[in-house]
Order: structure tokens, then C-alpha cells, then sequence
């Protein structure tokens, strides 16, 4: 792949490899959606953008990978962000299944909802995996909260990713998020698994 690359263009967003000051970056911009009323849509993109900034900043002091932030430009609804070598989570389950990496990012959410931070958008293509590492991506939806209901609905958008994504090895890579997530943070793990229950039953019957 040559510097200049398109990355992925999705509904919300077009990412770019491009060289920052030499380094090789990645250029995230939040495109225009022409159905929402432009005022609104400034609005709603910068929001994203400035929470996406503030969570690259926040996660790497709780001991949380995110690539690292280079620049952003409110107005243009533009992040900079170091480039991640490697696959997301998502590619490396469906061509080599390691519940490892399960343990792992358990940890780091565990750590992120310890910190009082939730991701709200917590799935297998929003993590990177580059050698060993995992990375945490795409939080332009993240918001601070110490509130066990808020952490319950990360994991219940991750559980749900495993179930639509990859269900045939579901139960390996849940029981592994779970263990690591425990790990730690043995303490609040049972009120939010409690909570999890709670929103999953609430759901059902509404
Ligand atoms: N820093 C990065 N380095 C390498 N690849 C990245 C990086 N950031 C995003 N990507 C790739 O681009 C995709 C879309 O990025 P993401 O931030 O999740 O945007 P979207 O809001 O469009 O989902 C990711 O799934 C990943 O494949
Ligand atoms: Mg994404």
C-alpha cells in the first residue's frame, strides 16, 4: 500500500494513510451526511471528532493503547493519528481464532470502565491488532461514566458483535473478555454482569 491510500470509507467516515511530518499517519475525516440539516451535522460531527480527540488523549494515561494523536482540526472534522500496522480484530478472529486476544482486550476495557471512561461502540473491527498489541479505535461515541449501567452496555454491544460476527467461536472468546475483564477489576465485575442481565431481560420485553 502506497502513503495516499484510502483505508476504509464507511457510512460516518473516510480515512486516509498519508505522511504527517514524516511519520505515516492516518487522516479520519467525518464526511457531511446530506440528509441531516447542515447545522446539526457541523454539530454532530465536531462533538464525534472532539470526543474521539479527548479519548486518544485519556486512554493512553489509564495504560490503554490508541494509536497515538498527532492533530486535530475541529472545524474540519479532522483527526490525525499514528498508523497502526497490522488487522483488526475482527480480520484476525475470522482467519485464526485466538482466544489471547480476548483475555487481553477484556483487560484494557476492564481498565477503561475502572478509569470511569465507556466506548459505546465496542466491537471486533474498532480493535487493532498489531504484533502482540491491541489497540483501542473508533470512540468518537465515548463518554466519561463511573455508572455500572453504562459499562454494561459496552459489553452488551460486544456480546452482540461476537453473536453476529463470529458466532462459532462465541463462547471461548466471551468466557476469555470475561476473565480478563475480571482480572481486572474483580471488585466491580459482578455489579455490572448483574447489570448486563438487568438491560438483557429489560430489552426482551419491551
Ligand atoms: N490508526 C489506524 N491504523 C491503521 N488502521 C486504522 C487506524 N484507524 C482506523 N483504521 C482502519 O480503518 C477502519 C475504520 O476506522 P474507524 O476509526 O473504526 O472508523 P469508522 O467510524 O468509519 O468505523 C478500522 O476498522 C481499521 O481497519
Ligand atoms: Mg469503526
Amino acid at each position: 500500500m502506497e502513503a495516499g491510500d484510502v483505508i476504509a470509507l464507511g457510512a460516518e467516515s473516510l480515512l486516509v494513510r498519508h505522511d504527517w511530518l514524516g511519520l505515516l499517519a492516518v487522516y479520519k475525516i467525518r464526511l457531511p451526511k446530506p440528509y441531516r440539516h447542515p447545522s446539526l451535522d457541523e454539530r454532530l460531527r465536531r462533538l464525534r471528532t472532539r470526543r474521539e480527540a479527548r479519548a486518544l488523549i485519556r486512554l493512553p494515561e489509564m495504560g490503554v493503547p490508541t494509536p497515538t494523536l498527532y492533530e486535530v482540526d475541529l472545524d474540519l472534522s479532522l483527526l490525525i493519528t499514528e498508523y497502526i500496522p497490522g488487522r483488526t480484530l475482527k480480520q484476525a478472529t475470522e482467519s485464526s481464532f485466538d482466544p489471547d486476544h480476548y483475555r487481553k482486550l477484556g483487560k484494557l476495557v476492564g481498565r477503561m470502565h475502572e478509569h470511569g471512561f465507556v466506548h459505546y461502540d465496542l466491537t471486533t473491527s474498532n480493535i487493532l491488532v498489531s504484533g502482540d498489541d491491541l489497540y483501542i479505535i473508533d470512540l468518537g461515541l465515548s463518554e466519561d461514566s463511573d455508572d455500572p449501567e453504562d459499562h454494561a452496555v459496552d459489553l452488551r454491544v460486544f456480546e452482540r458483535c461476537l453473536e453476529s460476527s463470529h458466532p462459532e467461536v462465541k463462547e471461548e472468546a466471551w468466557r476469555a473478555f470475561l476473565r480478563g475483564y475480571r482480572e481486572e477489576r474483580e471488585e466491580a465485575t459482578d455489579t455490572v454482569l448483574r447489570a448486563l442481565e438487568d438491560l438483557k431481560s429489560r430489552v426482551r420485553y419491551i
